[in-house]
């Protein structure tokens, strides 16, 4: 199979194509990345022989139409991924986001190829911290910030050209995912490399958020498995029962790295920051017989811990620019 990659130099990207580089070893993968300051070549070296690289964007119309010609399947990761660079400047993710969908669903459209589109939990907006309830297939979109809403608007995409024009794409929301090569402006990277580098962990708020956390192999797993079992025009929900506030993952992470529990500061919150986040993946699980390997987060951290400890090189230039952004935005 003939697989195009979207974003695969990025974080989710990356850990799918060096995965499926051993579990498929049939297929034969193109990634198309437009290398932004999120996207890293580097990171495929250890499949360059077998993978191809295209530097472009998903936006760029005749590009991704004779990438889509000469494929049987596209897994659509790229995208700007952050919530706090949406806030600030939203037009690159109106550009890649929605209209880098587009281009693709054309082309999917004309030469009927078969799609998979990556979004997430933050489509739904946000539940009470209180509130049993968790996010279903059924529940209604109701994004907070530009970053979802963009993310919302190519769902929504996807699934009319599905219903208009009986496109074969499925659809997969994720909740929040952790692990290698994540880039270090996301919260578990911060915090770690904060760490390592003996600054506090920074907290957003009183650090009562919830998330829901994911490692990256399961979330890459699910993926392959909508990919080849799912069935045509349906979403599936990916979670693996992991939520903990913020205060409980930085407990965890100064724990794993023999700090003191206090070893932390409050920082300014996030404009609109959604409270909770929680997946109710029983679809997915009933229908395909995915289910998390990942159950122990702790286990999962110091994993992604030891990976930082051993790959300064590979986040310290970037976590340079990431602090300059946050002590612009007081953060
Ligand atoms: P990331 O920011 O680490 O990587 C995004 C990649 O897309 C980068 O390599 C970047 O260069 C590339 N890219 C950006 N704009 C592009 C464009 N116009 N054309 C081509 N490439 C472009 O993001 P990530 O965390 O790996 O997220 C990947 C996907 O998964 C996104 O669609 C995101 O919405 C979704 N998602 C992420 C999470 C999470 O926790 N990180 C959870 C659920 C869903
Ligand atoms: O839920 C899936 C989403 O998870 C993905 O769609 C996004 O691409 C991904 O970035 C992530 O979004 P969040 O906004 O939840 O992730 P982030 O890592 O930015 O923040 C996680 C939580 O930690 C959130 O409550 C904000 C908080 N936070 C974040 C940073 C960077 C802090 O408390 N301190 C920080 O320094």
């Amino acid at each position: 199979m003939k697989v195009l990659v979207t974003g695969g130099a990025g974080f989710i990207g990356t850990n799918f194509v060096l995965r499926t580089a051993s579990t498929r070893p049939d297929w034969q993968v193109t990634v198309l990345d437009a290398l932004t300051y999120a996207g890293n070549r580097a990171n495929l070296d250890g499949v360059a022989d077998r993978v191809a690289f295209v530097e472009g964007s998903v936006a760029d119309a005749d590009l991704v139409d004779s990438l889509v010609c000469d494929a049987d399947a596209v897994v659509h990761f790229a995208a700007e991924s952050h919530n706090d660079n949406s806030l600030d400047d939203p037009w690159p993710f109106i550009e890649s986001n929605i209209i880098g969908t587009y281009r693709l669903l054309e082309a999917v459209r004309r030469h009927r190829v078969r799609m998979h589109h990556i979004s997430t939990d933050e489509v739904y907006g946000d539940l009470e911290l209180d509130d049993p309830a968790r996010f279903t297939e059924s529940t209604p979109l109701n994004p907070s910030s530009p970053y979802s809403a963009s993310k919302a608007s190519a769902d929504l995409l996807v699934r009319a050209w599905i219903r208009s024009f009986g496109i074969e794409a499925t659809l997969s929301n994720c909740s929040n995912n952790y692990g290698p090569y994540q880039h270090v402006e996301k919260f578990i990277p911060r915090q770690v490399t904060n760490v390592l580098m003996g600054i506090k962990p920074k907290l957003y708020g009183q650090g009562s958020n919830v998330r829901d956390w994911i490692h990256v192999d399961d979330h890459n797993d699910a993926v392959v498995t909508i990919l080849e079992n799912g069935r045509p025009g349906e979403t599936y929900l990916i979670g693996a029962d992991g939520e903990r506030d913020n205060r409980q993952i930085v407990a965890l992470l100064l724990e794993l790295m023999d700090k003191p529990p206090d070893w932390f500061d409050l920082v300014t919150d996030r404009p609109g920051h959604d409270l909770r986040y929680a997946i109710d993946s029983s679809k997915l699980r009933a229908e395909t017989g995915w289910s998390p390997r990942y159950q122990d987060i702790r286990a999962g951290l110091a994993q992604t811990i030891d990976w930082y400890r051993r790959n300064e090189g590979w986040w310290r230039a970037a976590k340079e620019r990431s602090e300059a952004m946050y002590a612009r935005l007081g953060r």
